[in-house]
């Protein structure tokens, strides 16, 4: 919370006060013309803690004030002066509350109070208007009393500090849900990545698999109470926490893995970008180079998915397949011929999807060639879809 220097500076403990008993954490950030209406020891008591001031802005200490006051979930100016409007949308920063507006990474919620002459002159408005246009939001001023000056009635009031409590609460990001624990028993095992298949000890082929997806998984099945293990490829994303990660680099190895852990599950999911193919022999020592062209003899990979599904054992099993033209037949007889429960097909052309991306679009596609095409959305979210669909078809 910014208050500014206006008389409605006086209802700012009140707003605190409502924020703070719905469960609000509030920081409070004082103009030094706030502090002229309103003591700081008001509102650090409303706060329950200490007020930010030009004082502990210009204090020494370790952080930038304003970029760490700038990570609230939301931001609420509350009595909004002309003067702080016109700082903020000027983009000035020579003070705390201007410069952490201007770092601010949440919504931002304006309650101006000023006199209606002032709150109608076309600075003031063209002011608004450009801090509406960045997304920035209005609550009044209303129509009433305002002010102890006898400017008597008319539009400049402040709104009441319920309102504002309100609005402030509804630009929140919604609690984190508790998660249902709906696969709370289950053996979740999920490989993620690339392989790397090793011509000589430094040159490989790969392919470029980020993991997103896989990780993904991983994290959403643990979320929803599963016993996770993630077979990984070398991938530049940290092992999830609370999930059994084993590293690997070649098919073999990935299928080793799988097939270990695989014992006892009750779902697997093939994300893994495996490489079809590898070095028929590997060669022990770096290849030197010769002059004009040479040959690889490169030999199948077995294929892990279609291993899995020769003997199922009870276990769920999920692929994915990426493929740039008849998608869905292809992946239906994919899915067929792997005995894979369903495979979820996404193309590696749409942009910003499959490799790489935080987003996929993809599209269900089941043996029998029934298919869902699922919108575009976060990988997480494709996780999510996935899992409930393992869930209804284990039910
Ligand atoms: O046949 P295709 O490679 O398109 O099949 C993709 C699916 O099969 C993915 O789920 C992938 O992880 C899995 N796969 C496998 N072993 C291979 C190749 C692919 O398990 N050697």
């Amino acid at each position: 919370m910014i208050v500014g220097g206006s008389m409605a500076a006086v209802k700012a403990p009140s707003v605190l006060r409502r924020l703070r008993e719905r469960g609000a954490q509030v920081q409070v950030i004082a103009t030094a013309a706030a502090l002229e209406f309103i003591t700081e020891l008001s509102l650090a008591t409303a706060a329950g803690g200490r007020v930010a001031t030009e004082a502990t802005w210009f204090a020494a200490r370790p952080d930038a004030q304003h970029l760490t006051l700038a990570r609230a979930d939301a931001a609420v100016v509350v009595g909004a002066s002309a003067d702080l409007l016109a700082r903020a949308a000027g983009g000035h920063a020579g003070d705390l509350a201007a410069a952490t507006l201007l770092s601010v990474a949440g919504p931002v919620l304006w309650v101006p109070a000023m006199n209606e002459r002032m709150w109608h002159h076309p600075a003031v408005q063209a002011n608004a208007a450009a801090l509406r246009g960045w997304g920035h939001t209005f609550l009044g001023p209303e129509v009433g009393a305002f002010g102890t000056l006898g400017e008597g009635r008319g539009l400049g009031r402040m709104a009441e500090p319920e309102d504002i409590a309100a609005a402030t609460l509804a630009l929140l990001p919604p609690a984190p849900a508790v998660r249902a624990q709906d696969l709370a028993g289950w053996r979740v095992v999920v490989s993620a990545g690339p392989t790397r298949e090793y011509l000589d000890p430094v040159r490989f082929i790969s392919n470029p698999s980020s993991g997103k997806m896989g990780y993904a998984v991983a994290e959403e099945a643990r979320d929803r109470g599963a016993d996770v293990t993630l077979v990984s490829g070398p991938v530049q994303l940290p092992p999830p926490a609370g999930v059994r990660t084993v590293p690997i680099e070649s098919a073999l190895e990935l299928r080793d893995a799988v097939l270990d852990a695989a014992r006892g599950a009750d779902l697997v999911v093939m994300t893994a970008a495996v490489a079809d193919y590898r070095a028929a022999e590997q060669a022990q020592e770096k290849q030197a180079k010769v002059a004009g062209d040479v040959t690889v003899h490169l030999t199948p990979n077995p294929d892990i998915l279609a291993e899995l599904g020769r003997e199922k054992a009870g276990r769920l099993l999920v692929g994915f397949a990426m493929e740039t033209h008849a998608g869905i037949e292809r992946a239906a007889a994919k899915a067929a011929r792997k005995n894979a429960d369903f495979i979820l097909l996404n193309y590696p052309t749409r942009e910003g999807t499959g490799f790489g991306g935080d987003d996929n679009e993809v599209t269900l596609v089941r043996p029998d060639g029934t298919s869902e095409a699922w919108p575009r959305t976060s990988k997480r979210e494709v996780a999510r879809r996935l899992l409930d669909e393992a869930r209804q078809l284990r039910d």
